[in-house]
Formats: structure tokens, C-alpha cells, sequence
């Protein structure tokens, strides 16, 4: 206790010292004492929580479960953000005319209606085997301007079923799908009765 009693008494001096309106008592100690125990539990709580989570395996991994709300939003946010800043404003080199909107959407046929769905059908492997789900385009057309889209679907996105194309399709092509996809609700009368009519 001789060295409680020193504390005190030094406490005294400085309190004299400064002029200070109340001694800094255990009150003050007091609210250190928790706000140093919060900290200490926030931090805990941040870093170790979460990797103990996913180092011993409880983190949900099937890909079949409901994606809830908020992560959708995150999600979408995160990539109409990420895409915003880091994608070049590029022109779209294949005008709309309807030998490119009709190569876009052959190209979409081939390799991308399995997953995004077309006029007749939503994919059901899109609507209920992705995580997060897969849009289907047709009830949901895309809404990023062309040059955002041109680089989701030559760099792809990760964590997600949206894998690049770069390697697999020239960028003449990567552009035609990408302006057929932004035309797809005015599309001429002959390529969209096309659209409409061939299911998969
Ligand atoms: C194996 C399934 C799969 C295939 C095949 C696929 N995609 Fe995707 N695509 C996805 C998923 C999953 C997302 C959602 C990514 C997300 O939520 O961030 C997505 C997202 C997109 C987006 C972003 C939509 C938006 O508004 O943000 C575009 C554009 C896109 N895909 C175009 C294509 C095109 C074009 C092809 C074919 C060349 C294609 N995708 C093939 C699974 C697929």
C-alpha cells in the first residue's frame, strides 16, 4: 500500500499544481480501466474471432444456400465501385449493326446463357447453384455502360462463378456480346425475334 499512498499523494500535487476542478480520481481510472478492456475485446473480437471461424471450418460453404440481402448489396456495391474506378472508358469498336448484334448474341448462346439464361428459359443452375446467384439478363438486363461491362467479362470477378474470357475469345467478340447485352431490349426486329424465338 506505500506505493498507493505515494500515487495518492503525487496525484495531490499535480491536481494543486494545475488548478484542476475535481481530483483525478478512480472515477477517471475507472473509465480507463473499461475503455482499455473494450479496445482490448474489439480487437480480439475483429482479428480472432473471424480466423478462428475459418481456420477450424465453421464458415457456410455450399454454394446452393439463399444469398441473404445484405451480402447481395455488399457484393454489388463492392464490384459496381471496383469496376467504376479501375475499368477504361472504352468506345465500343463493333457497331450495333445486326450482323454484330446477331454474332453478339450467338457468342451469348454459346457461352453464357447456361449460366445467365435466355428469352424462353432463366437457367436453373444460374438461379439456384451459384453463390452469389447468377442475373438472369433477360428479367434483369444490365445496366453498366458498355465499357464496365467489356471488363467484367474479359477479367471476370472473383469470388464468383464469372469467370474471364480473355483467354478464351478474341475482344471483337468480348464487344459484340457485350453490345448485344446492352441492346437487348431494343434490339432490331430481326435479331430480336431470333432472341425470342431459339431456346437452348
Ligand atoms: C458459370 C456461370 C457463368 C457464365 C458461363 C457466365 N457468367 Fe456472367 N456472371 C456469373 C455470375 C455468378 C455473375 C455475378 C457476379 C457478381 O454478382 O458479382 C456474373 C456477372 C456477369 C456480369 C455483371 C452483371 C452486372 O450487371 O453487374 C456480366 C456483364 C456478365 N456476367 C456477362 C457474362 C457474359 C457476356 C458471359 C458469356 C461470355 C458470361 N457472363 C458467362 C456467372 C457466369
Amino acid at each position: 500500500m506505500v506505493s498507493a499512498n505515494v500515487w495518492l499523494r503525487q496525484r495531490d500535487i499535480v491536481n494543486q499544481r494545475y488548478n484542476l476542478p475535481f481530483p483525478r480520481s478512480s472515477l477517471t481510472r475507472g473509465f480507463m480501466r473499461i475503455f482499455v478492456c473494450g479496445l482490448l475485446v474489439g480487437v480480439f473480437g475483429i482479428l480472432v474471432v473471424p480466423a478462428v471461424v475459418l481456420w477450424f471450418g465453421y464458415i457456410p460453404i455450399v454454394a446452393t444456400s439463399d444469398p441473404s440481402r445484405w451480402e447481395t448489396l455488399i457484393g454489388r456495391r463492392a464490384l459496381a465501385s471496383a469496376v467504376a474506378r479501375q475499368a477504361p472508358k472504352l468506345e465500343n469498336p463493333m457497331p450495333p449493326t445486326s450482323d454484330n448484334l446477331r454474332l453478339g448474341l450467338e457468342a451469348y448462346r454459346d457461352g453464357c446463357s447456361g449460366c445467365h439464361g435466355d428469352a424462353a428459359n432463366s437457367s436453373r443452375w444460374g438461379t439456384s447453384g451459384f453463390y452469389p446467384r447468377v442475373p438472369q439478363f433477360d428479367v434483369e438486363p444490365p445496366v453498366k455502360p458498355e465499357w464496365q461491362l467489356f471488363w467484367i467479362v474479359k477479367h471476370g470477378v472473383r469470388y464468383t462463378g464469372m469467370g474471364a474470357w480473355e483467354t478464351l475469345t478474341p475482344d471483337e467478340n468480348i464487344w459484340r456480346v457485350v453490345g448485344f447485352l446492352s441492346h437487348l431490349h431494343n434490339l432490331p426486329a430481326e435479331v430480336d425475334a431470333e432472341w425470342r424465338h431459339a431456346s437452348r
